[in-house]
């Protein structure tokens, strides 16, 4: 089958909606270091290594489609946030982004907490040594079985997410003869300019006690009568994938509005607050976002600033970076099936994976890069797209890209800041086997979760 190259020019213009890719790159062989890990490279004959290691022979040892974690990347990412935010603040890393028990190991280390939002993620975090203090348990419709044992294990903080759950947490505490410290989530009216499904400050959500019509002053009063819990802070997150850091200082500026009403109430002042997580990353080259010192810098000026104003001690301040730490961490390492040109339009590259390891690009329109690593080419630019093995036309890994026009099965894909919410989301859709996570440092690689088999499937399915 001959493929010929589609020439760049305006005719893109017409294919490529709005915000996308509307020329190819200057060189396809480039790596951008906005969006991929910091050990990989292109190496002089072209192929591609992380922590030292030829992609082509992570490939061969541990297939298709595959997780490639950074390690020495994420523990970089995580002391960048530890030193920018220094002794007076905790970083809690989001689990949901991406957990396993090396993952939580590394952040045990590292000196960083934990946020967790389910049973299952309490359990990893336990069953990897984090001490109970340093985890933080959230979710919205938690079970009176996962609030018995957060509160049996000692977290360090229920984060409060309605009425009724201040009186599951409360009663628990009591059976358990503890008194509980927990922070009540509120929201704070904020429009995160994110996409609609992870935006979480606007009152018309699921999440958290609206600051707007009297509900988070209400918790608070209710949390205060009640002796078996501690209450510790104030808690927002205004949701994800954010640049913009005006959200954040209009979030700081309204939790410490209700401290200060909080105060004045009830003559309590609250020792800490929790700003959430959220902060945006690179996923095309085309993504600025702030680096971990700008962002420790900007809200603890706002606080500072707004405690000062108001009379109150500055409280201790905590954030939950998830995607800003794992994100850029990890590639997708994918092999190419399936060419298909249509003329005039694109070019249809398959790969071995697709919505079951990420569901990204269908669920929230994503965009992401994707590189040939396993040689270099200086074929011209192909518009592709490319598009995973599942039986449904949405199932789009990346929209628009551009690869080099001589691209054949067998060649690998990679696509870059995989690490967040892509494994942690991923499913068994046409009994795909999830892929596994492969950590790399220093010439070393080792499975950290292993890939899902046929047996690993029909041990659910119990006839
Ligand atoms: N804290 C709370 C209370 C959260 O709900 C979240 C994310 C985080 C921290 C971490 O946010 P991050 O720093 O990772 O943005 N599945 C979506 C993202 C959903 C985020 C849910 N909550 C995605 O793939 O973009």
């Amino acid at each position: 089958m001959s493929r010929s190259a589609h020439p760049a020019g305006p005719r893109y213009a017409d294919v490529l909606p709005e915000g996308h890719y509307t020329a190819p790159p200057a060189d396809l062989n480039s790596l951008d270091s906005r969006v991929w890990a910091q050990t990989v490279e292109r190496t002089p004959d072209g192929s591609v290594t992380v922590g030292g290691l030829d992609v082509r022979r992570l490939a061969e040892e541990f297939g298709t489609p595959a997780y490639i974690m950074d390690e020495t990347d994420f523990r970089a990412r995580c002391r960048a946030w530890r030193d920018a935010f220094g002794q007076d603040a905790d970083v809690f890393y989001a689990g949901k982004a991406f957990l396993s028990r090396a993952v939580v190991r590394w952040l045990y280390e590292e000196g960083l907490n934990l946020d967790v939002c389910s049973g299952g993620e309490l359990a990893t975090a336990l069953a990897a040594g984090m001490p109970a203090e340093r985890i933080a348990l959230h979710g919205n419709n938690k079970s009176n079985e996962e609030i018995h044992r957060a509160v049996e294990v000692g977290v360090g903080r229920i984060v409060l997410d309605s009425f009724q759950e201040i009186a599951r947490v409360a009663h628990a505490a009591e059976r358990l003869g503890r008194r509980q410290p927990v922070q009540i989530r509120v929201t704070v009216g904020v429009e995160a300019h994110t996409h609609e499904f992870i935006a979480t400050a606007h009152e018309d959500q699921k999440f958290g006690l609206a600051l707007a019509d009297g509900g988070a002053a209400e918790a608070v009063r209710r949390v205060l009568m009640l002796e078996s819990l501690e209450l510790t802070g104030i808690h927002s997150h205004i949701g994800s994938q954010i640049f913009d850091m005006a959200g954040f200082e209009v979030s700081a500026r309204r939790v410490v509005g209700l401290l200060t009403q909080i105060r004045d109430e009830h003559g309590v002042e609250l020792p800490e607050i929790d700003l959430g997580g959220g902060l945006g990353i690179a996923y095309t080259p085309e993504d600025d976002p702030r680096e971990p010192h700008e962002i420790a810098k900007s809200l603890g000026d706002i606080v500072t600033r707004e405690c000062e104003a108001a009379g109150l001690a500055v409280p201790r301040l905590s954030v939950e970076p998830g995607r800003a730490i794992v994100g850029p961490t990890a590639f997708t390492l994918y092999e190419v099936g399936t060419i298909k040109e249509l003329e005039g339009l694109r070019t249809y590259v398959s790969v071995d994976g697709g919505m079951s390891d990420n569901i990204r690009t269908a669920l929230y329109d994503a965009e992401y890069s994707v590189a040939l690593v396993s040689r270099a080419s200086d074929a011209e630019p192909m518009l592709s797209r490319v598009v995973g093995k599942h039986c449904e036309s949405g199932d789009i890994v990346v929209r628009d890209a551009f690869l080099p026009a001589d691209l054949a099965p067998g060649d690998l894909l990679a696509v870059p800041a995989t690490g967040a919410y892509c494994r942690s989301m991923a499913s068994n859709y046409n009994h795909a086997l999830r892929p596994p996570v492969v950590a790399v440092r220093d010439g070393q690689a080792r499975t950290i979760v292993r890939r899902e088999t046929e047996e690993d499937l029909l041990r659910l399915d119990v006839g």
